[in-house]
């Protein structure tokens, strides 16, 4: 056994109510963004949140193999979830799980009403999601950075996609639950949201919540998703600055 097992927390929240991460209870975890990390993809991304590491590469619209999957109506969108090996605490077998088939499904069904599939009938984009480190939230960590991949890959979108967990320690409400909390905590609710139209793509329930706890979490959930939303905004924008820049200075080159 590990000597960095973790240790199983007595308490979650300490006397002044903060986190064991020294965060709030409406907190989101230190979160860095980026677009365009890998060259050879059409488009990527990569997601720092709290201790999760994640890498997205997006190929497509292209042809789609094996062709008898092909729609006729409408683009496959294929979203492929992985845990690295040494991704968590014990050793994660490298042959997928019934945990990753099942994410791959629910990570595409968040992301697909974003997407114009019925524009490109026949074709097939591929979301390839490597989690490099894993510490809870995981799903939502790689719907936010697979819309940015899809976005760096210029796949038009009605809205950009964004995901964010609220949970419950200790009977309170907190916001964006890392692993401990995930595992000793007694609830857990990812959503995930087109924050423009406003309009909710997913939404798991794990633990017991009454209706008041379920209405606060679900608004928690929210409102980090938007703060979540500004970061992705950021970023996609500060890569058409820096083209906007680079073509600026050719064109000023060519005078
Ligand atoms: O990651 P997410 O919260 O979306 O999914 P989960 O199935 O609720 O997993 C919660 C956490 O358990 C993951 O983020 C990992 O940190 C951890 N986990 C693990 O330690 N070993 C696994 N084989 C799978 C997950």
């Amino acid at each position: 056994m590990s000597l960095l097992k973790q240790s199983i927390p007595t308490k979650l929240l300490d006397d002044n109510g903060m986190r064991l991460d020294g965060r709030r209870l409406d907190e989101l975890r230190p979160t860095k963004l980026e677009m365009g990390t890998l060259k050879r993809a059409d488009g990527s991304a990569y997601i720092e949140q709290g201790k999760n590491k994640i890498l997205v590469a997006v190929y497509g619209p292209r042809e789609l193999h094996p062709h008898h999957l092909a729609l006729p109506d409408r683009c496959l969108l294929r979203c492929i979830y992985r845990m690295a090996s040494f991704s968590v605490e014990e050793r994660k077998s490298p042959a997928p799980g019934r945990r990753e088939i099942e994410l791959s499904k629910v990570i595409r069904e968040a992301i697909e009403p974003a997407l114009f599939l019925e524009e490109y009938p026949r074709a097939g984009i591929d979301v390839y999601i490597q989690i490099l480190q894993a510490d809870g939230g995981t799903r939502c960590a790689s719907i936010t950075a697979a819309s940015l991949a899809l976005a760096d890959a210029g796949i038009p979108m009605r809205d950009i996609v964004v995901a964010c967990a609220a949970g419950k320690v200790e009977d309170q409400v907190v916001l964006d639950i890392d692993d401990v909390e995930d595992k000793y905590g007694t609830g857990d609710m990812p959503v995930a949201m087109m924050p423009r139209k406003n309009e909710i793509t997913l939404l798991q329930l794990d633990g017991i919540f009454s209706p008041e706890e379920f209405q606060k979490a679900l608004e928690l959930a929210q409102q980090g998703c938007k703060q979540l939303y500004e970061l992705q905004r950021s970023v996609i924008k500060e890569k058409y600055k820096t083209i906007r820049e680079e073509v600026g200075g050719d064109e000023k080159k060519e005078k």
